[in-house]
């Protein structure tokens, strides 16, 4: 097995070899002046599985296209088999036409890794809603980790366990606030959200009488505009929460997103390193490493 990175997962691929125990093979990539795209490999995939790791946030389009470009190479040059490793998968929520003439930008996706020589794919809480078992609609293997279960560890000697409530901003939000709880072996709820636009949300408790005077913490997938945790935080200390924490998986962080989730008193912002942030305190390379060793 050899691992290979994008220019968005340098870190993650070297400390995935490391690992694994694996050789890591740099990968040059850099833009020509007018913005097209240079890349070569140190050392050529022949007969060996290919692990590519690229995780796709904040600049999608660049990384994926980097992405496509090496995949379909690595192939080429021999690879037995590539295996992307996508720690954040981008255009997921897009996964149905929500109106007429809507682009599903998910299939498109997909359909573009399998064509371009990927084989499988290992990805990190994706935002799975309307569609429960990606392997529905993806014609390659698909497997989604998870690294709730790690966040939840994180918070373990911090929580006063029978002050704390595990709090999901919405129904999607239920399945990794129930992961979170019951590693810290404490209750969760979730809230309503109501979408009104792409940065703006509202949120309506919904077992308020759990919230009041407990240690909140909010669990989601992604904080991208930070609207749905800003509004979160609101409600829940309308409600009469005392301290809330802060926790995702994918902290994509866009535009003006760290003031929203911090400017109503937030202890702390907790994510994983599927994107580097300065709030990347929890690792999902163990959880990638211990999927792809027991391959
Ligand atoms: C969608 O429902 C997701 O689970 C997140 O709640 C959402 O993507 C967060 O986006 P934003 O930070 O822009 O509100």
């Amino acid at each position: 097995m050899l691992i290979y990175a994008g220019s968005a997962s340098k870190y993650f691929g070297l400390k995935l070899a490391r690992l694994l125990g694996v050789e890591y093979v740099n990968t040059e990539t850099r833009k020509f002046p007018d913005g097209e795209l240079y890349i070569r490999f140190d050392k050529e995939p022949r007969g060996e599985t290919a692990v590519l790791v690229q995780s796709m946030y904040r600049t999608p389009n660049d990384y994926l296209i980097e992405y496509l470009f090496i995949s379909k190479t690595l192939k080429e040059l021999g690879a037995r088999e590539v295996i992307g490793v996508i720690p954040y998968f981008p255009y997921a929520r897009q996964d149905t036409r929500f109106k007429p003439g809507e682009v599903v930008s998910l299939s498109v996706v997909l359909e573009l890794l399998e064509k371009m020589g990927t084989d499988r794919v290992v990805t990190v809480d994706m935002h799975l809603h309307r569609v429960e078992d990606i392997g529905e609609i993806s014609k390659i293997p698909f497997t989604n980790l998870s690294v709730m279960e790690e966040i939840g560890r994180y918070f373990r000697d911090k929580i006063r366990k029978e002050k704390t409530i595990v709090v999901g901003p919405d129904e999607e939000a239920k399945q990794w606030a129930r992961i979170v709880a019951d590693v810290l072996q404490v209750p969760f709820t979730v809230l309503e959200k109501i979408r009104l636009g792409d940065t703006e949300v509202e949120i309506k408790a919904r077992e308020e009488e759990l919230i009041e005077g407990m240690d909140v913490l909010i669990v989601d997938d992604i904080i991208s505009t930070g609207g749905t945790i800003e509004a979160a935080v609101k409600r829940v200390k309308e409600r009469g929460a005392n301290r809330v924490f802060v926790a995702c998986a994918h902290a994509i962080l866009a535009a003006n997103a760290e003031y929203r989730v911090f400017h109503e008193g937030v202890e702390e912002l907790v994510a994983s390193d599927t994107i580097p942030s300065p709030y990347s305190v929890v690792s999902a390379i163990p959880v990638v490493a211990k999927y792809l060793s027991k391959m």
